[in-house]
């Protein structure tokens, strides 16, 4: 064996752990630590002491027992305190005291362990920096799919691929909502009302159901995949509240499901090679039955990645919950105690690449389209003008027989073609009286 190749040093003493956030997560991370103790270990070569807990009361009964453990009555203790080694943090929101506890806890040399997807979409890049300038470790497994091991799959098990395209399932409340509503017909507020005491909402539910947490999954994805700094504010999105079980009864018998996806796309050479395109969108979609998104339900997420090399990867698992997500955090735990120190982003943060935004109305595809109308002569006629008029051509339509609470509900599949044109013909029939609704557009998900 070269020099080179020789293995650094084990560090063997124990890893002490210091745990911000005691709620789903937090508490999953304790009773994962609790019942595969010996495993754990055996796997990091080295004990993993959890030495302090902070959460913001102190008096709640969690149904763990905390006697163990030193309470820190302030975050920043967690980052000071000279007995912890690694900041597991688990208290959520983009800024606040989760961020400050990173970076205190990083720029002190501390490792951080994080399952905050909306902190590393908006702040990701500079902590990146941190750490590896000096640092400890930063990862986020958990902060992507839950339990899926997506972060490490992509980062380590496809170092080998060029990837053009990273697409998914990435929101487990979304689609538990979406779900339920195709298999029971149940209203959109008593699904949501389900997934939040299953654990897998938001502490704002709003991130869930307006696409924002998928867009914070997403914009990770990205930077992790294509090498490019992460562009939460470059991500298009649209949410599920618009969605209703007519669409869903619609899509069904046209052959679809829909679910809420994000999809990024990059294109090295978009700018003669200077900058990479890079499309991001979160939106509703029609996914035909046959595609591998299609079955997966309830809080299961999925990400396909396509690689140069390795073709069509697809990671499937739950997307939220106490037990996937605290099993993403111990991964990551695990991995530090290990002495993994890969970049956060899979190259040095140094090297990750600005990109341009590709215009999303260039983007080709066919797209589900459902109007409410008043019930008279002339409308259909109105609404088919505007496609002529915006050059979309119908592949299909639907008219309902009977009028409902908001008039008639017509549904169009257009062949495929721009986008824009069909934000054209939108925008063609925005102040028609015949419209008793918003319009609700979403694109067919290609094969
Ligand atoms: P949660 O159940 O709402 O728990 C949040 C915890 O943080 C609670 O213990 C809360 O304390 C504590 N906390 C909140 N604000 C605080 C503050 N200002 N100072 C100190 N402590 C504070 O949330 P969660 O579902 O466990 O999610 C935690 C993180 O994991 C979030 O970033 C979330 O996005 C991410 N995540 C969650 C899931 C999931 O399925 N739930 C999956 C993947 C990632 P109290 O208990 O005292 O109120
Ligand atoms: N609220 C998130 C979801 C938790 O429903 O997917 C997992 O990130």
């Amino acid at each position: 064996m070269t020099h080179a190749e020789k293995p650094a040093a084990r560090n063997t003493a124990p890893l002490r752990l210091g745990i911000a956030g005691l709620g789903t997560v937090g508490v999953g991370v304790l009773r994962l630590l609790e019942q595969n103790r010996d495993l754990v270990q055996a796997r990091a070569g080295r004990a993993i002491e959890v030495v302090a807990v902070h959460a913001r009361d102190r008096a709640k009964d969690r149904g763990v027992d905390l006697a163990p453990y030193a309470w820190a009555e302030t975050m920043e203790d967690l980052a000071s305190n000279p007995d912890v080694d690694l900041v597991v943090e688990l208290v959520g929101g983009s800024d606040g005291p989760a961020l400050s506890l990173a970076e205190a806890a990083l720029e002190r040399g501390k490792g951080v362990v994080t399952a905050n997807k909306a902190m590393i979409a908006h702040h990701g890049h500079r902590l990146a920096k941190l750490s590896e300038s000096g640092g400890g470790a930063l990862r986020f497994e958990a902060a992507v799919a839950g339990g899926i091991p997506v972060i490490s799959g992509l980062r380590e098990g496809a170092a080998g691929n060029a990837l053009e395209r990273v697409y998914g399932i990435l929101n487990g409340t979304s689609n538990y909502i979406l779900s339920e509503m195709e298999s029971s017909g149940a209203d959109f507020a008593e699904t949501l009302g389900d997934a939040q005491k299953l654990g897998y909402a938001e502490a704002d539910p709003a991130f869930d159901i307006d696409g924002v947490d998928a867009a914070h999954k997403l914009a990770i994805l990205s930077a992790l995949s294509f090498g490019t700094q992460v562009d939460f504010d470059g991500v298009e999105i649209e949410g599920i509240r618009q969605v209703r079980a007519v669409d869903i009864a619609r899509a069904d018998a046209l052959g679809y499901v829909v679910r809420l996806i994000g999809v990024a796309d990059i294109d090295d050479n978009g700018n003669g090679g200077d900058a990479p395109r890079l499309l991001q969108r979160v939106r509703p979609c029609l996914i035909p039955k046959n595609h591998p998104l299609a079955p997966i339900d309830g809080a299961t997420n999925a990400v396909v990645a396509e690689g140069n090399f390795a073709g069509r990867l697809m990671f499937q698992g739950a997307g939220a919950g106490e037990g996937p997500t605290a099993s993403a955090v111990m991964a990551d735990i695990v991995a530090v105690a290990r002495g993994d120190r890969t970049p956060p982003f899979s190259v040095l943060a140094d090297t990750l690449r600005a990109a341009e935004r590709a215009d999303s109305g260039a983007r080709i595809a066919r797209s589900y389209l459902r109007f409410s109308v008043a019930d008279r002569p002339g409308v259909l006629a109105e609404l088919t003008a505007a496609m002529r008029d915006a050059d979309v051509s119908i592949e299909s339509l639907i008219q309902d027989g009977e009028s409902g609470e908001d008039g008639v509900l017509v549904a169009m599949v257009t062949h495929a073609g721009p986008v824009a044109n069909v934000r054209r013909a939108i925008a063609l029939l925005e102040n028609s009286p015949s419209l008793t609704g918003q319009p609700l557009v979403m694109p067919i998900l290609r094969s």
